[in-house]
Protein backbone atom coordinates (compact mmCIF):
# COMPACT_ATOMS: atom_id res chain seq x y z
CA UNK A 1 0.00 0.00 0.00
CA UNK A 2 2.84 2.35 1.14
CA UNK A 3 4.66 1.60 -1.87
CA UNK A 4 1.67 1.90 -4.02
CA UNK A 5 1.54 5.47 -2.85
CA UNK A 6 5.12 6.43 -3.20
CA UNK A 7 5.09 5.17 -6.67
CA UNK A 8 1.77 7.02 -7.75
CA UNK A 9 3.58 10.68 -6.22
CA UNK A 10 6.76 9.82 -8.28
CA UNK A 11 4.45 9.58 -11.46
CA UNK A 12 2.57 12.38 -10.46
CA UNK A 13 6.09 14.76 -10.04
CA UNK A 14 7.67 13.25 -13.02
CA UNK A 15 4.32 14.29 -14.51
CA UNK A 16 4.57 18.39 -13.49
CA UNK A 17 8.65 18.03 -14.08
CA UNK A 18 7.69 17.10 -17.33
CA UNK A 19 4.67 18.95 -18.33
CA UNK A 20 7.08 21.70 -17.40
CA UNK A 21 9.75 20.94 -19.16
CA UNK A 22 7.47 20.80 -21.94
CA UNK A 23 6.19 24.37 -21.73
CA UNK A 24 8.72 25.40 -20.85
CA UNK A 25 10.56 24.32 -24.00
CA UNK A 26 7.66 25.34 -26.09
CA UNK A 27 8.19 29.08 -25.23
CA UNK A 28 11.87 28.94 -25.86
CA UNK A 29 10.80 27.85 -29.13
CA UNK A 30 8.30 30.42 -29.78
CA UNK A 31 10.24 32.95 -28.35
CA UNK A 32 13.58 31.68 -30.96
CA UNK A 33 11.29 31.92 -34.15
CA UNK A 34 10.24 35.46 -33.37
CA UNK A 35 13.74 36.22 -32.73
CA UNK A 36 15.01 34.48 -36.25
CA UNK A 37 12.22 36.26 -37.83
CA UNK A 38 13.71 39.65 -36.70
CA UNK A 39 16.92 38.73 -37.18
CA UNK A 40 16.33 37.59 -40.91
CA UNK A 41 15.02 41.07 -41.24
CA UNK A 42 18.48 42.56 -40.45
CA UNK A 43 19.99 40.16 -43.00
CA UNK A 44 17.76 41.46 -46.16
CA UNK A 45 18.46 45.02 -44.83
CA UNK A 46 22.41 45.05 -44.14
CA UNK A 47 23.25 43.89 -47.88
CA UNK A 48 21.20 46.17 -49.53
CA UNK A 49 22.63 49.18 -47.46
CA UNK A 50 25.83 47.99 -48.48
CA UNK A 51 24.72 48.31 -52.11
CA UNK A 52 23.14 51.51 -51.86
CA UNK A 53 25.52 53.40 -49.86
CA UNK A 54 28.30 52.50 -53.00
CA UNK A 55 25.55 54.76 -55.04
CA UNK A 56 25.12 57.04 -52.33
CA UNK A 57 28.57 58.28 -52.60
CA UNK A 58 28.76 58.41 -56.46
CA UNK A 59 26.12 60.41 -57.08
CA UNK A 60 27.30 62.87 -54.50
CA UNK A 61 30.44 62.78 -56.08
CA UNK A 62 28.74 63.89 -59.02
CA UNK A 63 26.56 66.30 -57.83
CA UNK A 64 23.71 64.35 -59.04
CA UNK A 65 20.81 65.61 -56.23
CA UNK A 66 18.06 63.55 -57.86
CA UNK A 67 20.14 60.23 -57.31
CA UNK A 68 21.22 61.03 -54.39
CA UNK A 69 17.57 61.54 -53.41
CA UNK A 70 16.19 57.69 -54.81
CA UNK A 71 19.44 56.30 -52.74
CA UNK A 72 19.21 57.75 -49.80
CA UNK A 73 14.96 57.28 -49.74
CA UNK A 74 16.20 53.55 -50.15
CA UNK A 75 17.65 53.08 -47.02
CA UNK A 76 15.08 55.47 -45.22
CA UNK A 77 12.65 53.57 -46.53
CA UNK A 78 14.03 50.13 -44.46
CA UNK A 79 15.10 52.77 -41.03
CA UNK A 80 11.40 51.53 -39.87
CA UNK A 81 12.33 47.50 -40.21
CA UNK A 82 15.51 48.16 -38.94
CA UNK A 83 14.20 49.25 -35.47
CA UNK A 84 12.03 46.45 -35.44
CA UNK A 85 14.93 44.11 -36.03
CA UNK A 86 17.66 42.19 -33.74
CA UNK A 87 20.89 41.90 -33.57
CA UNK A 88 22.69 38.88 -32.15
CA UNK A 89 25.22 40.55 -30.26
CA UNK A 90 24.15 42.70 -27.14
CA UNK A 91 20.59 41.86 -27.49
CA UNK A 92 19.84 43.24 -24.70
CA UNK A 93 20.69 46.97 -25.64
CA UNK A 94 17.86 47.44 -28.12
CA UNK A 95 17.20 50.80 -27.15
CA UNK A 96 20.42 52.13 -28.07
CA UNK A 97 20.35 49.79 -31.48
CA UNK A 98 16.76 51.88 -31.88
CA UNK A 99 18.82 55.18 -30.90
CA UNK A 100 21.88 53.99 -33.59
CA UNK A 101 18.53 53.25 -36.34
CA UNK A 102 17.98 57.25 -35.68
CA UNK A 103 20.92 58.38 -35.89
CA UNK A 104 20.91 56.79 -39.05
CA UNK A 105 17.61 58.42 -40.32
CA UNK A 106 19.24 61.71 -39.33
CA UNK A 107 22.31 61.77 -41.11
CA UNK A 108 20.66 60.13 -44.40
CA UNK A 109 18.09 63.03 -44.13
CA UNK A 110 20.71 65.91 -43.82
CA UNK A 111 22.63 64.82 -46.68
CA UNK A 112 19.51 64.21 -49.13
CA UNK A 113 18.75 67.52 -47.55
CA UNK A 114 22.26 69.17 -48.40
CA UNK A 115 22.54 67.83 -51.82
CA UNK A 116 18.80 69.12 -52.70
CA UNK A 117 20.26 73.03 -51.95
CA UNK A 118 23.13 72.08 -53.65
CA UNK A 119 25.61 71.92 -51.02
CA UNK A 120 27.77 68.61 -51.92
CA UNK A 121 30.36 69.88 -49.63
CA UNK A 122 27.93 69.59 -47.27
CA UNK A 123 26.42 66.28 -48.14
CA UNK A 124 29.87 64.98 -48.47
CA UNK A 125 30.48 65.46 -45.27
CA UNK A 126 26.84 64.58 -43.73
CA UNK A 127 27.74 60.97 -45.67
CA UNK A 128 30.57 60.72 -43.97
CA UNK A 129 28.52 60.91 -40.30
CA UNK A 130 25.87 58.19 -42.46
CA UNK A 131 29.16 55.88 -42.42
CA UNK A 132 30.22 56.99 -38.76
CA UNK A 133 27.07 55.40 -37.54
CA UNK A 134 27.40 52.37 -39.91
CA UNK A 135 30.49 51.40 -38.21
CA UNK A 136 29.08 52.63 -34.69
CA UNK A 137 26.50 50.32 -34.81
CA UNK A 138 28.86 47.40 -36.34
CA UNK A 139 31.22 48.16 -33.02
CA UNK A 140 28.74 47.56 -30.74
CA UNK A 141 26.10 44.88 -32.21
CA UNK A 142 27.84 43.14 -35.48
CA UNK A 143 29.41 39.79 -34.67
C1 LIG B 1 21.32 49.97 -35.91
C2 LIG B 1 22.46 49.14 -36.20
C3 LIG B 1 23.07 49.09 -37.56
C4 LIG B 1 23.25 50.13 -38.44
C5 LIG B 1 22.91 51.59 -38.27
C6 LIG B 1 23.90 49.56 -39.60
N1 LIG B 1 24.09 48.21 -39.44
FE1 LIG B 1 24.93 46.93 -40.79
N2 LIG B 1 24.75 45.42 -39.49
C7 LIG B 1 24.20 45.50 -38.23
C8 LIG B 1 24.29 44.21 -37.57
C9 LIG B 1 23.80 43.89 -36.18
C10 LIG B 1 24.90 43.34 -38.50
C11 LIG B 1 25.22 41.88 -38.31
C12 LIG B 1 24.11 41.04 -38.78
C13 LIG B 1 24.30 39.67 -38.25
O1 LIG B 1 23.91 39.47 -37.11
O2 LIG B 1 24.84 38.84 -38.97
C14 LIG B 1 25.18 44.13 -39.69
C15 LIG B 1 25.76 43.62 -40.83
C16 LIG B 1 26.07 44.34 -41.95
C17 LIG B 1 26.66 43.81 -43.16
C18 LIG B 1 27.06 42.35 -43.37
C19 LIG B 1 25.93 41.60 -44.01
C20 LIG B 1 25.13 40.81 -43.03
O3 LIG B 1 23.91 40.61 -43.24
O4 LIG B 1 25.68 40.32 -42.02
C21 LIG B 1 26.80 44.83 -44.04
C22 LIG B 1 27.37 44.76 -45.45
C23 LIG B 1 26.30 46.03 -43.38
N3 LIG B 1 25.85 45.69 -42.12
C24 LIG B 1 26.26 47.28 -43.97
C25 LIG B 1 25.79 48.42 -43.32
C26 LIG B 1 25.86 49.77 -43.86
C27 LIG B 1 26.48 50.13 -45.20
C28 LIG B 1 25.30 50.59 -42.95
C29 LIG B 1 25.13 52.09 -43.00
C30 LIG B 1 24.47 52.65 -44.13
C31 LIG B 1 24.87 49.78 -41.83
N4 LIG B 1 25.19 48.47 -42.09
C32 LIG B 1 24.24 50.28 -40.72
C33 LIG B 1 23.66 46.62 -37.64
C34 LIG B 1 23.62 47.88 -38.19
Amino acid sequence: MKNRYVAAATMLVAGLVYSGVASAHGTEKHDKHAADEQMKRLHAIMPMFSLVVADLENAIEKGDAAAVELQAGKMLRAIPDLKKSRPHKNVKQHKKFVELAESLELTLISTRLMAGKGDFNGARKAFKKVEEVCAACHVKFRD
